[in-house]
């Protein structure tokens, strides 16, 4: 038997446990597919007692310095599980300058600093894979770099994170408060270090940054998407839309129109008919149309040791194949086009508006005339009793450009005294 591929670890929390507990679990199955093991030799923590115990059981070295890594000559994998920008992006950039591939979940630094990180896999002729940092446990880079290679994608939709998913499906089936629901996701484990990344919307953007790339070849950054969280939504909303026939749910949607893409993440009424208005609590799930496949929808858990680990531990063994074949050092995503963003006069979709206004006649009036003017037509109208004297309505529009929808919002501020509660995107019919 060939001498076993040596790995080293930065970051023994839950997501690393979960990659040494998979490795241990499926070693015979992955010597037998590659034709030698994989071990991790080393793993870079913080000094504890319970690092000791898992050290023992895992039968590895516990290092203080990541130095005894990086320049370790035997390590020819290092696996990133540490999280956020710094350290993690100077650790990964030393290893993949000494020649070694990485692995990491990192979202956050593959959506920022992606490009330079790839060019200098590239450079060093190494791999750095990260199917973990999207949806955690579904496989779905691997997918759509490799299964969708031959096929033409016009459309993601994903439910790209656990945390807001399963406040919002605790916040309706249970009735429980924003903050409740958030407390326990954090509980839980699901939420951020900093969980106003998951409710701002910020952990699903970095997440349709890398669909993006996947998908369409193209880059883009933070800066040229539209990120809306789930911060703020009314429970009154989310309830009304549920009677009209909605689930609402955080979406990123990342859309060839033409030869262009839009990307953007934020809160969506979906129709209870479409199959990710089913995806409940922390699960996640990716919706692909494309002219080959038609529809199609991967499922599973966004996060979580054991899942996450999978992922990671996928990206071993196809490195260590490639060390083997003597192939390395190709892109994870080889498909790249330059970015075109898709013009707002071009992006088209339905809106619900919920609005506060006086309960008394001719208000509505003032409204009709607002969307007439600017060929917005209603297709669905309800009122119910607000506070006070007040009426809150709710329209749903048949569709209209993101620039009419922006005007529609300007004129009510202008021209009425109506509060302005909540819009959001309404999702077409399947
Ligand atoms: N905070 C993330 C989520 C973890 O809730 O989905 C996985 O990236």
């Amino acid at each position: 038997m060939a001498e076993p591929i040596k790995i080293g670890l930065l970051g023994m929390g839950v997501v690393g446990t979960g990659v040494l507990e998979n490795l241990a679990e499926n070693q015979e199955k992955l010597t037998n597919q590659i034709g030698r093991s994989l071990t991790v030799t080393k793993a870079f923590v913080r000094p504890s007692k319970e690092k000791e115990r898992l050290a023992e059981k895992f039968d590895l070295t516990l290092v203080y310095e990541v130095e005894e890594i990086l320049q370790d000559s035997e390590i020819a994998i290092v696996i990133e599980t540490m999280g956020t920008i710094e350290p993690a992006k100077a650790y990964i950039s030393a290893s993949l300058k000494a020649g070694k591939h990485v692995v990491t979940a990192n979202k956050d630094l593959l959506a920022t600093h992606g490009t330079e990180l790839i060019e200098l896999a590239a450079e060093n002729q190494v791999n750095l894979y990260y199917e973990a940092s999207v949806a955690g446990g579904i496989p779905i880079l691997r997918t759509l770099a490799t299964s969708f290679a031959g096929d033409n994608i016009s459309k993601v939709l994903g439910i790209v994170n656990g945390t807001t998913n399963f406040m919002l499906t605790k916040m309706v089936q249970e009735q429980r408060t924003y903050q409740d629901t958030l407390d326990e996701a954090t509980a839980l484990g699901f939420a951020e270090s900093d969980p106003t990344n998951d409710v701002d919307g910020i952990d699903a953007a970095y997440k349709m940054v890398i669909l993006s790339k996947f998908a369409f070849g193209m880059t883009i950054t933070m800066d040229q998407m539209t990120i809306r969280g789930i911060r703020g939504l009314s429970a009154e909303d989310v309830a009304v839309a549920g009677k009209l026939g909605y689930a609402v749910k955080l979406i990123g949607s990342a859309i060839k129109i033409n030869d262009s893409i839009h990307t953007e993440v934020g809160p969506v009424l979906v129709p209870k008919n479409h199959p990710l208005a089913a995806v409940q609590n922390e699960y996640n799930a990716v919706f692909v149309e494309s002219s080959g496949i038609g529809e199609s929808m991967y499922y599973g858990p966004g996060a979580g040791g054991r899942p996450t680990g999978t992922s990671i531990v996928a990206d071993l063994a196809a490195i260590a194949q490639e060390i083997e074949n003597g192939t390395t050092g190709r892109p994870f995503s080889p498909y790249q086009q330059e970015l075109k963003l898709t013009p707002k006069d071009q992006i088209i979709n339905s809106y619900f508006f919920s609005l506060e206004m006086p309960d008394h006649s001719g208000q509505f009036l003032k409204l009709a005339e607002i969307f007439t003017k600017l060929d917005a037509g209603f297709e669905q109208v309800s009122q119910a009793k607000g506070d006070g004297e007040k009426a809150r309505v709710v329209i749903i529009t048949h569709p209209i450009s993101e620039t009419t929808y922006a005007e529609i919002q300007n004129q009510i501020q202008l021209k009425t005294k109506f509060k302005f509660i909540s819009s959001m995107k309404v999702m077409e019919e399947k």
